[in-house]
């Protein structure tokens, strides 16, 4: 009994590591039966607790989604998809959950964008081949936005965490919360808000926090000026990328981590596993995340590698390659519709004052 026990506990491991996760079996969607039982290891495997009521509903969702991951990598595409934690969530809920910062609703409110105009990068000639900024040191750890629309701070806060470890050559984790909670004249914490208001709140603020000082706890809360101590990182404003410009943004991507709106509103960008994603995808930018890199497969597919915040369970890690070079010039996904950086000119951060640094706004 005791063998039996360890054999099945190993031979789990095994299928969760050579899957990348939750995997099934074709035979598992042959009966009623058989798929209650995929639903309920799938809601034991990612820990989704369901009361019995619940289960009965979302039994129904979880079999029409199986049906489509199923589908989609029975045909030979360059992405697979997987039965991650959203397994259970129609794509309505999901969009709303966790690609709600509808970027286009926010810039219609705060009109043209921020940006100076200038471009620092336009007169930029040679871009190498590929460039990943996680292999040079300047991208912390996949993280969590949980149940809360605030994907614009993590887009911000991984650029800003990009260039000051370029600038600086230190990699600090830096503080969403702080955004959450003290950008809120115009952004709205887990309602949603835009990259560009975000910097200038950075610069504004003399800088932000680490995210130890300031931990991230997925719901708006009040700001407490009083966690902005010790060093922080500082910025000295941001710049967007020329829009429908996929060029302009390799320019910039080969020279910092650059924050990117996208379309994540699609079935195929819910349930992304890996590969190049050419899948469906609008361009109702409706989802911050950050572009840290691009290369080209080796059967010539060219990508962009795109940090996600919905923990490193979901796609590659927590990142998705997404199609570059489509002839659509607002690039898939409309990837390069909504771009933009921080500038940070300094290679030294300020001290922040003993009682915190107040906006001064
Ligand atoms: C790019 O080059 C042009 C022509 O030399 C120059 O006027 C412009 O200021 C340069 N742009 C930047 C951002 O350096």
């Amino acid at each position: 009994m005791k063998k039996l026990v360890l054999i099945l506990f190993l031979s789990s491991i095994f299928l969760t590591q050579a899957a990348h996760g939750f995997d099934f079996h074709e035979k598992e969607l042959e009966t009623e039966e058989s798929l209650w039982k995929l639903y309920e290891r799938w809601r034991s495997h990612h820990s989704v607790p369901r009361s019995l009521h619940e289960r009965e509903k979302r039994f129904n969702v979880f079999r029409y989604n199986v049906m489509h991951v199923h589908n989609s990598n029975k045909k030979n595409k360059p992405y697979k998809l997987k039965l991650n934690k959203f397994a259970d969530l129609t794509l309505h809920e999901f969009v709303n959950a966790y690609a709600g910062s509808n970027v286009k609703h926010h810039r219609m409110f705060h009109g043209p964008k921020l940006g100076s105009g200038r471009f620092m990068y336009e007169n930029v000639t040679k871009t190498p081949v590929s460039v990943d900024w996680r292999a040079e040191g300047a991208v912390t750890e996949v993280k969590n936005q949980g149940q809360c629309g605030s994907c614009w701070a993590f887009s911000t806060v991984a650029a800003v965490e990009g260039i000051n470890q370029i600038k600086t050559k230190k990699l600090v984790s830096l503080s969403e919360q702080e955004l959450v909670d003290c950008d809120t004249y115009q952004n709205q914490g887990c309602n949603g808000g835009l990259m560009e208001i975000a910097f200038e709140f950075i610069k504004r603020n003399g800088g932000i926090t680490t995210e130890e000082n300031y931990p991230y706890k997925a719901t708006d809360g009040r700001c407490d000026a009083s966690k902005d101590k010790g060093e922080l990182v500082s910025i000295d404003g941001h710049e967007s990328v020329p829009e429908n410009d996929e060029e302009a943004l390799l320019k910039a991507v080969s020279n910092q981590p650059v924050s990117v709106a996208i379309d994540a509103g699609s079935s195929d960008f819910q349930f992304y596993s890996e590969g190049v994603f050419t899948g469906y995808c609008g361009t109702e930018l409706n989802h911050g995340v950050a572009a840290v890199g691009y290369g080209v497969d080796p059967d010539g597919t060219k990508f962009w590698i795109v940090r996600n915040s919905w923990g490193a369970e979901w796609g590659e890690g927590g990142y998705i390659r997404i199609e570059r070079g489509i002839s659509d010039s607002e690039g898939k996904c409309g990837i390069a519709m909504e771009a933009s950086y921080p500038v940070k000119l300094s290679s030294s951060n300020p001290e922040a004052s003993d009682d915190g640094i107040k906006d001064e706004l």
